[in-house]
């Protein structure tokens, strides 16, 4: 499915389509540009979960872990630009995060291609002309 942003005013509305579709699913890999919007979305995504505290991108950090205040579940969103081996990821035990049935949000997943779970569901983020993202996954 596709879904519009169209300006950072409807952000939480395109957020809330998303969190409504994400079924059984629980590792989403975020692709698109530097620039294109992923870490703005997944938190306006974590956001709609019922993150309360600050959520900072992950830039120093591979992983943050956000709590849900709404549900008490733990959210990992990592980001993987930074990494220059696969070896930095094996340990930080990216598989005890992975495999834990929590929802985990990923910027970068390219550099993880390897490991990336089988089941992780693809999402892209564009930058359209008039500045609009449209974010796009299997429902
Ligand atoms: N949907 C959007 N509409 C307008 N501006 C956006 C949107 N999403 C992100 N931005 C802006 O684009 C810039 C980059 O966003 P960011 O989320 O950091 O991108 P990425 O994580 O993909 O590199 C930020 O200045 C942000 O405010
Ligand atoms: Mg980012």
């Amino acid at each position: 499915m596709q879904i519009k942003i169209q300006s950072l005013d409807n952000i939480r509305e395109a957020a809330r389509r998303f969190t409504e579709n994400l079924g059984e699913r629980t590792v989403f890999a975020f692709y698109g540009k530097m620039g294109a919007g992923k870490t703005t979305f997944i938190k306006a995504v974590c956001e709609e979960l019922g993150v309360e505290d600050v959520i900072t991108s992950p830039t120093f950090a591979i992983v943050n872990e956000y709590r849900s205040a709404t549900t008490d579940e733990l959210i990992y969103h990592f980001d993987f630009y930074r990494i220059k081996k696969l070896e930095e990821v094996y340990d930080m035990g990216y598989e005890d995060y992975f495999y834990s049935g929590a929802l985990c949000f990923l910027e970068w997943p390219e550099l993880i291609e390897e490991i990336l779970p089988g089941d992780a569901v693809k999402v892209t983020i564009t930058e359209q002309e008039d500045g609009s993202r449209i974010v796009e996954f299997d429902a």
